[in-house]
């Protein structure tokens, strides 16, 4: 809708202009594309506030008020064998960070033997097409800026998985759902130390919060439905990043950073498998219409999640002033590295949707065009434990 005519207007314009500009259509496109009013309501107010005001990046904590409602239960029922069981695989899957991961170990970003992200990931000669020339440095020191945007996005995920936790254990109806919830909020605590520790330590860098995935989190905690944080936060956010993780364990040569994946991954797998087994039953007892609100929402916050990871925090740190930030974005798009980590964290994702019951023949085509059909065989988070997510990957390896 942005056509020809709008780009040849704004390209009159400065670039500090060109790129304002590009920043608003781009967060209306976003919010454009939606096609479900519903799914457009729940996102809409979040939209604003992460797309147009940026509150993520305001210097200051963020302010979110939620609405759901805590349930509580005197009779203490057992009332999910299976929840039961992963809280006791939870307690016995405990680790301390401190002693566990080898702090110790020096991490040199730009030791040519330990890459933290593979030869490659970025293509460099695609960037000097668009008039950037980068010395052997300034290529290492964009390849660490890039590997520490992973990480930071990850991180303020986890705060938020750790706040989306214990909302959750408030609010939902299964007493062994609850106990088992206990044990989440314990794991996401952790994560938030180990990333921040590795970025604040490690790396000495730490970028701000995204503002697509500040959409995503602000509209999750806000939301009154526990199952909408359910989807939201278990199944699509832990869903992605547990595909996300898997490939930066499966890419990175930095032992630390290998070791500390592998345990986080270990952890997650157990989130899905709760996110899966809540959901699964609750989406029989919804309504028609409930359960299509949920399905399209699903989607279009998949697409919301795929299409919009294009690391622009990076662009204004490196770029802004040098190059259009829409050539950041077709840059970033096709660079190899970034390509391929929007197809691998789709793998995890749909084959859960698939389970709990969001992907419907009404969906399949809109699945099937934007090129997500050919997830849909693989095994969903119940059939998978860590341990076998771990052996799949390095055997991928
Ligand atoms: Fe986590
Ligand atoms: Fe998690």
């Amino acid at each position: 809708m942005f056509g020809d005519r709008t780009k040849k207007l704004t390209s009159m314009l400065p670039l500090r202009m060109q790129n304002q500009m590009d920043g608003w259509f781009e967060a209306l496109q976003v919010l454009m594309e939606v096609r479900d009013p519903r799914v457009l309501a729940s996102l809409a107010p979040s939209g604003i506030r992460g797309l147009v005001f940026q509150r993520g990046k305001q210097g200051v904590p963020t302010q979110t008020r939620a609405h759901h409602s805590a349930h509580f239960d005197w009779s203490y029922p057992s009332d999910n064998p299976e929840m039961r069981a992963l809280y006791t695989r939870a307690k016995t899957g405990q680790w301390n960070s401190d002693t566990t991961l080898a702090w110790g170990t020096s991490v040199d970003p730009y030791d040519p033997a330990t890459p933290l992200l593979p030869e490659g990931f970025l293509d460099f000669d695609a960037l000097e097409r668009l008039g950037i020339t980068l010395d052997a440095k300034e290529r290492q020191r964009l390849v660490h800026s890039v590997a520490s945007w992973m990480l930071s996005q990850f991180l303020h995920g986890e705060q938020g998985a750790l706040f989306a936790a214990a909302q959750v254990t408030e609010a939902v109806q299964f007493f062994d759902g609850k106990l088992y919830g206990a044990t989440q909020v314990m794991d996401e605590g952790r994560h938030v130390e180990v990333f921040h520790r590795y970025l604040d330590t490690k790396l000495e860098k730490l970028y701000q919060v995204n503002d697509n995935l500040f959409v995503i989190i602000d509209a999750l905690m806000a939301d009154s439905r526990w199952d909408m944080k359910f989807l939201g936060m278990q199944i699509m956010v832990e869903g992605l990043a547990l595909g996300a993780f898997g490939t930066l364990y499966k890419q990175t040569k930095e032992p630390l950073l290998k070791d500390l994946l592998r345990y986080v991954i270990q952890d997650e797998a157990r989130h899905v498998h709760y996110g899966v087994l809540a959901l699964r039953d609750h989406m029989k007892v919804l309504s028609d219409s409930e359960k299509r609100e949920r399905e399209d929402w699903a989607f279009e916050v998949a697409l919301l999640m795929r299409n919009r990871f294009l690391a622009y925090e990076v662009y204004e740190e490196w770029f802004e002033g040098i190059l259009p930030r829409d050539k950041w974005r077709e840059f970033v798009t096709h660079t190899p590295g970034m390509h391929q980590f929007r197809q691998t964290m789709f793998s995890r994702l749909v084959p859960n949707l698939r389970e709990i019951g969001l992907v419907t023949p009404r969906l399949l085509p809109r699945y099937e065009k934007v090129g997500l059909l050919q997830y849909m065989g693989g095994l969903s988070a119940d059939r998978l434990d860590g341990d076998g997510m771990i052996a799949e990957l390095d055997h991928a390896a």
